[in-house]
């Protein structure tokens, strides 16, 4: 049934891509949806080229002969479709749960416009249920951890932090980096979180992205919803 929703995103998103664009490439099962429908396009003639959010999109943007660029080479990207793992009713979302969160934010500043696509599970009254990744640099994690911690606790967070691992591993990210999860309750404030998070020293992203988008698609069961600001 999911599955089912996410292509109903996918295929309301196609919508907006014109001939000539430059795209940004998100990351996640619902823009693997995408990809696939836009390889289609690309077979019947459609002109477009893509700037990739993560190794992953990258593989499968190969394997589908999508034409790749980067952004040194184009710039400015016309359009980004990308997906969520929270969005609140202001448009606020968190992202990450692939671990891309760092490169998904670089993308997104690049973009003219950020689509959203999701399935309707993903849509919150505030946001924080989903724990927030935080990518760090590896070297002396732990006490960035604890510096996380700490700056939170001040503003009135409480909660718990803990390094992603995959399976026993620690998870590395496309970028050599590793990803906190931070289980700090809902976010009333995610523009003050967002900000002293970023400014603390081996943070390099965190996955609230934050009047980035001004347009969602909702795949559900009879088809989509779109949510504008
Ligand atoms: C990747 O790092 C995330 O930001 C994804 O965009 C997010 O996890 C959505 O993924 P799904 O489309 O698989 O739900």
């Amino acid at each position: 049934m999911l599955k089912e929703m996410k292509i109903n995103a996918a295929k309301e998103a196609l919508s907006y891509v014109e001939d000539g664009m430059k795209l940004g490439l998100g990351t996640g099962s619902t823009v693997d949806e995408f990809l696939i429908l836009l390889s289609e396009e690309i077979k019947n003639g459609l002109n477009i080229c893509g700037v990739v959010t993560s190794e992953k999109t990258k593989n499968l943007s190969n394997k589908l002969s999508i034409p790749l660029t980067t952004l040194e080479k184009v710039n400015k990207l016309d359009l980004t479709i990308d997906g969520a793992d929270e969005i609140d009713n202001d448009l606020s979302l968190i992202k990450g749960g692939g671990g891309a969160l760092l490169r998904e934010k670089i993308i997104a500043f690049s973009s003219n416009e950020l689509l959203i696509i999701a399935d309707e599970s993903k849509l919150v009254d505030k946001l924080g249920d989903f724990k927030l990744p935080v990518e760090v640099s590896p070297y002396e994690h732990d006490v960035t951890s604890l510096r996380i911690m700490d700056k939170l606790n001040k503003i009135g967070y409480k909660g718990s932090i803990s390094l992603r691992k995959d399976n026993q591993n620690i998870f590395i990210t496309d970028g050599g980096n590793y990803i906190y999860d931070l289980s700090i309750g809902l976010i009333s404030e995610p523009n003050i979180v967002e900000n002293i998070l970023n400014l603390i020293p081996g943070v390099f992203e965190n996955g609230l992205f934050i009047n980035l988008t001004k347009k969602v698609i909702i795949g559900n069961k009879e088809g989509v919803r779109i949510i504008t600001k």
